[in-house]
């Protein structure tokens, strides 16, 4: 008889399975209420409570009062919301080559309308300097945008000093913090920003649905324009059982912190990582010796193209990622990975390995049987590779 592929998922900066929880929060607002929340009768009032416990929840989670928060559809809407929302025509943006495309499309958008856009480099590492965000600082800067952790790299940013700087300055400080939310435990506060986006589906919650903190007195234009949902700051009848989802993911995230979840994961990722590098030459980490949050690796095998690595994995069973899902296919190598100084061919002999809440020692066995013998077998097919 032949097994079943016993398939593991090691992609969850892609995407993360919906909990069995948050599955199990979020199933009554399919069917027994699903009032619309802004409608005044019983149905109504149900949704809308169960909306506003949700509220409490992800602010929890980022350490801000319920009504900073602004439900959105996910990361990309809160980083266009961000960026759009706080700038104007005539005003100067900082941002970095590493950004996600949510936020460098929404730039390079706000420069057609009239922005100004300046891109600070990285180092090596994939780490932004506080310096040269000071540096790029101009009479018309209104907003810094500088992401939390990268979503390739998994690297963490100087967040904390950069909100520093945009205080100085008077500046509107937004981060993208859709690879950190569930992974670190973040604190706008400390932080010291003025908006900050987070995804549903990187945390265990459903795709489609988000949040946006919006510091309390900050003026934002709002992207669509329709009711007056979300303080009217997001237009459009709220998506209830994704927001439900989205409070649960956040009350289980924090509950792992409190338990050291975290350290866990970081043990897992630490030890496929130098697993992996103990087996395979010619192999390191992309980020090696910056911060990093507890679930990614990713590492460069020279002289193989990461796509066949892919392919060769997942026939196997297991599912790993070139970079960004979104550039998944795309012949070009990532953005993330060239600004950090890597050649292309480093870049895309690169592969993203991504732990979930889900992921098990198990899994991490699985994934050290498969990755160096893959990796071997190819390079014995790649005429580049004689002598590795
Ligand atoms: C850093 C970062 N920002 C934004 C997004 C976009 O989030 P969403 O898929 O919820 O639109 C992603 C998703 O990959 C991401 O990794």
């Amino acid at each position: 008889m032949v097994g079943m592929l016993r398939r593991v998922y090691l992609d969850n900066n892609a995407t993360t399975p919906v909990l069995p929880e948050v599955f199990e929060a979020m199933r009554p607002y399919f069917g027994e209420h699903f009032g619309n929340a802004s409608s005044i009768h019983h149905h109504g009032q149900e949704t809308r409570s169960a909306v506003e416990r949700a509220r409490d929840s992800v602010a929890s989670l980022l350490g801000c009062q319920a009504a900073e928060i602004v439900f959105t559809s996910g990361g990309t809407e809160g980083d266009n919301l961000a960026i759009a929302g706080l700038t104007s025509p005539g005003d100067h943006i900082i941002t970095s080559t590493i950004e996600h495309h949510a936020v460098l499309h929404a730039c390079k958008h706000s420069e057609e309308t009239g922005c100004e856009v300046t891109y600070v480099p990285v180092d090596s590492r994939s780490l932004v300097n506080p310096d040269e965000v000071r540096r790029a600082l101009r009479p018309n800067t209104k907003l810094i945008s500088i992401m939390t952790a990268n979503n390739e790299t998994g690297v963490l940013q100087p967040v904390e000093e950069i909100g520093t700087i945009a205080a100085e300055a008077e500046v509107y400080f937004h981060t993208d913090a859709v690879q950190a939310a569930g992974k670190v435990p973040i604190d706008v506060q400390r932080i010291g920003c003025d908006a900050l986006s987070i995804s549903g589906h990187k945390i265990h919650a459903p795709q489609g649905v988000g949040a946006l903190y919006v510091r309390k007195g900050t003026h934002l234009h709002p992207l669509f324009y329709g009711g007056r949902h979300e303080r009217s700051r997001r237009a459009g009848t709220e998506n209830v059982p994704g927001i439900v989802g989205l409070g649960k993911a956040a009350e289980l995230a924090m509950q792992g912190f409190k338990r050291g979840d975290h350290e866990k994961m970081s043990a897992l990722r630490d030890r496929l990582q130098k697993g992996i590098l103990a087996q395979v030459e010619a192999a390191g980490v992309n980020g090696d010796g910056a911060p990093r949050v507890p679930n990614t690796a990713n590492i460069y095998f020279d002289h193989i193209e990461g796509e066949s690595i892919l392919i060769s994995l997942d026939l196997k069973g297991l599912a790993v990622s070139t970079g960004a899902a979104c550039s998944s296919g795309a012949i070009e190598p990532s953005h993330v990975l060239i600004a950090m100084g890597l050649r292309a061919d480093r870049a895309r002999a690169s592969i993203r390995f991504s732990l979930g809440k889900q992921n098990t020692d198990e899994d991490t066995d699985i994934a050290l049987a498969l990755v160096p013998e893959t990796v071997a077998r190819l390079r014995e097919l790649s005429p580049a590779c004689k002598g590795v």
